[in-house]
């Protein structure tokens, strides 16, 4: 269990609406709020528009973290990371994901949900959650991102 129960925004598009509604049972049971950025359906959508929603709240610091997901996670991690001071990972493996979070500190984990299972996904939300960033020389290499946003 995680004791940093910050609460969590959550978006993504119609290819991944079933697995986000899963996400969000295990978040709930697991004791975290949820703010659900939509989309509400399996009408066909565009995952630009959910991705922004998230992306700019957490790096407008209105959330510290957010999960993403649509067909593939390909669009929404590129759509999160054009925004300062995110750090989207996209994973479909329990050790890119807890990586994600030891070395890059990533705040939001996005998700292909034609791409992996429920179990799985469970599984690699349940373990970004618990694995704490390490610091130290991988916080400098951080420090540099700061360098070539806007370029
Ligand atoms: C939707 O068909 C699909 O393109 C979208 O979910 C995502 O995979 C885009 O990267």
């Amino acid at each position: 269990m995680v004791e940093n129960k910050t609460p969590i925004i959550i978006g993504c598009d119609h290819a991944a609406y079933p697995l986000k509604e899963k996400i969000k049972e295990f978040l709930s049971d697991y004791g975290i709020d949820v703010e659900d950025a939509g989309t509400f359906s399996e009408e066909s959508v565009n995952y630009t528009d959910f991705g922004i929603k998230v992306a700019s709240s957490v790096s407008k610091g209105y959330f510290e973290k957010g999960i993403l997901l649509c067909g593939t996670g390909l669009g929404m991690s590129m759509v999160a990371n054009r925004f300062s001071h995110v750090r989207a990972a996209l994973c479909n493996d329990v050790f890119s994901v807890a990586m994600s979070r030891k070395h890059n500190d990533s705040n939001i984990l996005v998700l292909g949900g034609r791409v992996i299972g429920e179990a799985l996904a469970i599984e690699l939300v349940k373990t970004w959650l618990e694995t704490p960033f390490e610091g130290g020389r991988h916080q400098k290499r951080l420090d540099n991102f700061d360098r070539i946003e806007g370029v």
